[in-house]
């Protein structure tokens, strides 16, 4: 039988593309975070993918974070595997490959459109040699991940015109879209634009990659794989119940000043969390 490990990130993509599911990608910057998300891969058997945004590699670093998700997947032996999430340069990814990173986000979503299509295609060189899976984006996604007041910015979707011309040109493997989905928790609800998801899933035959995958509504985020998407990241609600959990434990346990006594409640909070994402993303036994 096939462990785990030998069945690679594209091969779990192209069976979620099949069997109409999405592997969650689920960011963090601490180590109870990856504990956490770790244990809801191993107590579902379920594939997902760990991401760390250009904030989190600046706090914990691109090799400490390779190396983490390498020694604890290898023990454990789950199917886990890392992205790089909106990285921002060349420079950055090409660290990321060297140290171990499955795949990588190049985020050029900034630039003009020909100068990210000219960016994203030397990453694409880069990373293909070595196997690594690349996501490229276009269409600027709104918001910030963490917990606002207000409602979204309006979003800007993506012209299908521009979705593929850049993947033709690019040649990426994975493609994230404005669809109307946030980085971050508004007042409002994002509303999703299920046609250009489908759409963008036929015409260019790429993984449609959802991000904002925090304050979607549960039936949108079914609807949105059905309709294509293959990878949903998420990051705001790990942050929001990781800061919970803390300072529920903190007020609760004034006294306790030992990290390893305290830490693990955000560690439960976190795989409680992940697996419930897992859940909705529908994933069952099986699947792999
Ligand atoms: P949320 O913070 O809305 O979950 O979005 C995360 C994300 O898209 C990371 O790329």
């Amino acid at each position: 039988m096939m462990s785990l490990k030998e069945f690679m990130l594209k091969d779990h993509l192209n069976k979620a593309r099949e069997r109409a599911f999405a592997l969650g990608q689920f960011n963090f910057s601490t180590l109870e975070q990856l504990q956490g998300i770790m244990l809801a891969s191993k107590e579902l058997s379920a594939p997902l993918i760990c991401g760390t945004s250009s904030g989190e590699v600046d706090f914990l670093g691109v090799a400490e974070a390779a190396s983490l998700v390498s020694i604890m997947r290898e023990k454990m032996n789950v199917p886990v595997f890392l992205n790089l999430d909106h990285g921002r340069d060349l420079e950055t990814i090409k660290k990321a490959i060297e140290c171990g990173y499955d795949a990588v986000h190049f985020d050029g979503s900034h630039l003009p459109m020909e100068e990210n299509i000219e960016i994203t295609k030397k990453v694409v060189l880069e990373a293909h040699k070595k196997g690594v899976l690349v996501e490229g984006e276009v269409g600027k996604m709104k918001g910030e991940s963490t917990l606002h007041d207000t409602p979204a910015e309006k979003p800007t979707l993506t012209s299908m015109e521009k979705i593929v011309k850049f993947t033709k040109e690019t040649e990426v493997d994975s493609i994230a879209l404005d669809v109307g989905s946030v980085h971050g928790i508004y007042a409002d609800a994002p509303v999703i634009d299920f046609d250009r998801i489908e759409k963008a899933k036929n015409e260019t035959g790429c993984f449609i990659v959802l991000h904002g995958g925090s304050g979607v509504e549960e039936k949108d985020m079914r609807e949105g794989i059905k309709r294509g998407v293959v990878k949903v990241n998420v990051n705001t609600e790990l942050r929001a119940v990781w800061r919970d959990a803390l300072y529920r434990e903190m007020t609760e346990n004034k006294k306790e000043i030992v990290p390893y006594k305290i830490l693990p409640a955000a560690r439960e909070a976190t795989r409680e969390k992940v697996k419930k994402m897992i859940k909705l993303f529908s994933y069952e036994k099986g699947n792999i």
